[in-house]
């Protein structure tokens, strides 16, 4: 999604800009531009395309100025084009503003302001704020902005300068992420800690109606009713490399690699000092809730949805608690029957994804009580549920979900097996037992890793498939939508997931000879069962891969290709089952030529709705 920055300081802010905004690319963009203020007034570029396309644009051209916006665009009302990229002014162009969000009343206030006399040139919604910020202005630039915001609605987060207020730099937010930092010479706003890291490791999150007022060196934010209050700094720990390809192709391939360590320290940071048993600092539901727990909701979108089945068919296998998961963009729409205190658990990566956030606020309009799984400390999500568990990953940059989501599934293996316990099903020793199995997947997922040539081998001789199929049954299920999804997204093949069983509903008259399908067969109980699928595709001439763990006989003869993973409790193989499919997905697209950490049309963090 759209990413801003902005800086106000002692040193040309036009280079500051474009930093900034290429450690923000990862969001996924579609056009860039910036504005600087200076002696002439305020100077723009932009261009449609890639940060490439506006360097060139600005090389030998750049505009001066101390104080300045920036701006990646994913586009949202209007087409991707050099007219619609922002920043966006007024009339007279003395202002300027770079928006993440949504305007949704937008509409409404075009034909008003068109009709007092404006006049628009780009399709965005954005535009309407600056011709609102001009309307308004009254001399006086905050009580314009607290004016401003009164009239729109929906999501933003606003940038904003003014050739009539040349010393300062203003940003606001409302839903969508702000976050500021200083040094003794300069301060600086962006919507993403990593375009802020270069300059201080200490970072302030806005609130929500906050408005900020930045100057060469110093920050006074007001809070939605105009009083200036302060914001607890954030310590930020992951170093600028962390947020750096190391050596990878793609951060995609970094990130995957990583997965050990971000299972380890998901893990590690949830555990008791001795490492023995699931620190009760951390878990979230205490032994009375889990006695009475009657139901849980996990809510979530895309990847973060699919951790969430895997973690619904733990809480009910483990914990014997009914669960069930929703999409998290539905779930407020369709009118959800929720009972005071029913237990809700968000997913999310990013903690910023427009969708989660409001079926969270949703479940806890109705009284529900939400738990936060996120990887992003002192995100919206992070910051509103009731309770928070970090999934302790890392920057993920990669638009693509890789070590987010196999955190995510540790975090609810372990609030599992906590409630487990907490329920008497299973005793201190089994789950003691169980967390030594779980502290082995980051070495079998290592093992997984050094054979990644094999995978990359069967990619070389299928990339060209249209279509492929991915099925399992059970947890193996809830792996092929993943695996189907990570495909999809970053290669562009159509692929479509299938429970096994429901394959001779319908969806087997598409089987013909040479169709491609991959079947997840990590669930020993369910192989039998799995070992007729396969055969039922196989007599219509399908090729079938399948990923089965090792030692499993019987798979081999019947398949044209089998990947073996190394084995660990059926119920947390997903962990390991996953990791060749992402390296399948990953060099697949990488045959193909693909874009596979900014794949088209997507957002890291999706903050529209
Ligand atoms: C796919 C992917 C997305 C996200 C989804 C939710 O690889 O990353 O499907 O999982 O947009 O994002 P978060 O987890 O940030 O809420």
């Amino acid at each position: 999604m759209c990413g801003i920055t902005g800086c106000i300081g002692d040193q040309e802010a036009a280079p500051v800009l474009m930093r900034g905004l290429k450690r923000m690319e990862y969001r996924g963009y579609d056009s860039a531009g910036i504005a600087l203020l200076n002696q002439n007034g305020i100077e723009i570029r932009k261009a449609k395309g890639k940060l490439d396309v506006l360097e060139a644009h600005i090389q030998g051209n750049m505009p001066q100025g101390s104080v300045g916006i920036g701006h990646t665009r994913w586009a949202t009302h209007g087409e991707p084009s050099d007219v619609n990229a922002h920043p966006h002014t007024d009339m007279k162009g003395e202002i300027a503003v770079v928006h993440n969000g949504i305007i949704e009343n937008y509409l409404k206030l075009k034909h008003w302001l068109i009709s007092e006399g404006c006049e628009f040139v780009t399709e965005t919604d954005t535009e309407v704020a600056a011709h609102l910020l001009n309307y308004y202005d009254g001399g006086d630039m905050l009580q314009t902005i607290y004016k401003v915001m009164s009239v729109l609605q929906g999501s933003f987060a606003l940038g904003i300068i003014s050739s009539r207020n040349p010393d300062s730099l203003y940003c606001v937010r409302k839903d969508s992420p702000l976050i500021l930092a200083k040094t003794s010479g300069a301060s600086f706003f962006a919507s993403d800690i990593s375009a802020l890291l270069e300059h201080s490791r200490e970072v302030y999150l806005l609130e929500d109606m906050d408005v900020a007022c930045l100057t060469k060196g110093d920050i006074v934010i007001r809070d939605g009713f105009g009083k200036v209050v302060r914001r607890e700094a954030m310590r930020v720990d992951w170093s600028l490399e962390a947020a750096e390809k190391g050596g990878f192709e793609h951060f995609m391939l970094k990130e995957i690699h990583e997965e050990p360590k971000a299972l380890r320290d998901t893990l590690n940071s949830h555990l008791s000092q001795d490492g023995a048993a699931i620190s009760q600092d951390e878990m979230p539901v205490g032994a009375e809730e889990a006695r009475r727990l009657q139901k849980i909701t996990i809510l979530a979108c895309g990847t973060a949805c699919y951790a969430g089945m895997i973690g619904r068919m733990l809480f009910e296998k483990l914990a014997r608690v009914p669960a069930e998961v929703d999409i998290a963009s539905e779930f407020r729409y369709r009118d959800p029957i929720v009972s005071p205190g029913d237990l809700f658990i968000i997913v999310s990566q990013s903690g910023e994804t427009l969708d989660s956030i409001a079926a969270m606020r949703e479940a806890k309009r109705l009284g529900g009580r939400v738990i936060a799984i996120t990887n992003v400390v002192g995100s919206s999500i992070a910051r509103e549920a009731d309770a928070v568990l970090y999934t302790w990953a890392g920057p993920e940059i990669a638009v693509a979900s890789t070590k987010a989501y196999i955190s995510q599934i540790m975090v609810l293996t372990l609030m599992a097996l906590d409630l487990a316990q907490k329920r008497a099903l299973i005793t201190e020793e089994e789950a003691g037992e169980a967390l030594e199995e779980l502290k082995r997947i980051p070495q079998q997922i290592q093992s997984v890793l050094d054979q990644k040539e094999v995978i990359q081998r069967f990619a070389h001789k299928t990339f060209d498939y249209n279509s492929i199929f991915f099925m399992g049954r059970g947890l193996d299920y809830a792996l092929a939508m993943e695996a189907s999804l990570k495909l999809k997204e970053i290669s562009y093949i159509h692929s479509e997931a299938y429970a096994a069983g429901e394959l001779k509903h319908g969806t087997i008259a598409l089987i013909e000879p040479g169709t491609q399908v991959v079947m997840m067969a990590t669930q020993d109980a369910l192989l039998e069962k799995t070992l007729n699928n396969i055969k039922e595709v196989k007599v219509r001439g399908a090729q079938v891969l399948a990923v089965v763990g090792e030692g499993v006989g019987g798979v081999a003869e019947e398949v044209e290709e089998v990947w073996y993973i190394p084995r660990t409790n059926p119920l947390f193989a997903p962990m390991v089952g996953i990791i060749p499919m992402q390296l399948y997905a990953y060099y697949v697209a990488l045959e193909k030529g693909c874009d596979i950490d900014q794949p088209r049309n997507l957002a890291k963090s999706v903050t529209v709705e």
